[in-house]
């Protein structure tokens, strides 16, 4: 068989399944989008720095933005880290594989271009089974960002990240729609406390809930050079972004209508849309007010208002709670 760039022959009748395909194409250093249940990601071998370079460059990411390791198992975890705090294992044995990063000391034979350097790396198991099915099926882990140019929105479905790297990878592995619809949680441990360094896919309560203790939350952009990830600019459509407080998108945006037509206002909401502005450009996130479909809906609905002929876009913030807090970051950090 032979795979060149995006062609792939096979002598005889042999029929390689997308699955092996991509271990394939990861076992030589290419680069394969892949399905996660939360975004899908770019990933490469982990353990290969040339591999991983690609990465940056396909995703036009600065150097000093390091990248989630991903595995298939907690006993793995020790592979890649090292002394690995009690709290870690903790949620470990009851989120993993799940939505879940969490930020521990790294072994010395992840290569530094993963890690930008840092002593510390983000290790995480996929619960998608086709991405576990993939992890398992290979001698190395995957080096995986979400698979979008550096912040634009993380893509949600494969023709998401077709739409955007398509022509720059070798392969885009279609596991269908994330379940999650956004980023995992990072949890990291700087001076021995379990912190909340982004919000995702896993809640602040479930995190509490099985430490059994208060957990401090640093998710901050600026004050927070210590994770690049949560950059202010993270996420962002390209069309100007506002977003409003709970429930204010009426008001907000009458402001919006003595300088724009209705037509040229796209509408993101949590539950309802506004009656003055038209039915096609307005996405719903959850009619039932479900924080949980809200966030799987989140950045798809983003990227169809960022796609339609409007000239901004109007949000809303939703309940702060459960994925609320996640859907509330990215609602933030996408506004202008
Ligand atoms: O759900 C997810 O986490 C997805 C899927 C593909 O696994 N991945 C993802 O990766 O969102 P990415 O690169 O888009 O965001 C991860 C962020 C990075 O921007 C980085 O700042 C932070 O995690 N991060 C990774 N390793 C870190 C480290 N050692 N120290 C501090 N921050 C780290
Ligand atoms: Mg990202």
């Amino acid at each position: 068989m032979i795979i060149e760039g995006k062609k792939m022959l096979t002598n005889s009748n042999e029929l390689l399944s997308p699955l092996t395909l991509a271990q394939l194409l990861l076992a030589r250093g290419d680069l394969v989008a892949i399905p996660t249940e939360t975004v899908y990601g770019l990933a490469a071998n982990a353990l290969n720095a040339q591999a991983v370079a690609k990465i940056f460059e396909v995703k036009k990411r600065p150097t000093f933005d390091p990248l989630i390791v991903h595995t298939y198992s907690v006993e793995q975890l020790a592979r890649y880290a090292h002394s690995i705090p009690d709290e870690a294992y903790k949620l470990a044995e009851v989120l993993m594989p799940g939505a879940l990063t969490l930020l521990l000391p790294k072994q010395a034979h992840i290569p530094d271009i993963v890690t930008a350097g840092l002593p510390t790396v983000g290790l995480r198991i996929p619960k998608h089974p086709l991405a576990l099915e993939l992890l398992h099926g290979l001698d190395f882990p995957l080096a995986a960002p979400s698979a979008n140019p550096f912040g634009y929105i993380s893509p949600t479905t494969a023709e998401h990240v077709r739409a955007q790297l398509g022509d720059a990878i070798a392969m885009v592995l279609d596991g269908g729609a994330c379940s999650i619809g956004v980023e995992s949680t990072i949890v990291g441990f700087p001076n021995g406390e379990p912190t909340i360094l982004r919000f995702g896919g896993i809640s602040l309560e479930e995190i509490e809930s099985i430490l059994g203790m208060v957990v401090k939350t640093f998710t901050h952009s600026v004050s927070n050079p210590s994770a690049p990830g949560m950059l202010a600019s993270h996420y962002a459509p390209k069309k100007p972004f506002y977003v409003t407080t709970s429930g204010n998108l009426e008001a907000f945006s009458k402001g919006f209508l003595q300088k724009y037509a209705p037509e040229k206002i796209g509408v993101l909401a949590f539950k309802a849309g506004l009656a003055h502005i038209p039915a096609e450009n307005q996405l719903i996130l959850s009619p039932t007010a479900d924080l949980n479909e809200a966030a799987q809906q989140l950045f798809g609905a983003m990227r169809r208002l960022d796609n339609l002929p409007v000239r901004i876009i109007l949000a809303e913030f939703v309940p702060q709670n459960g994925l609320g807090r996640a859907i509330n970051d990215r609602l933030q950090r996408a506004s202008v």
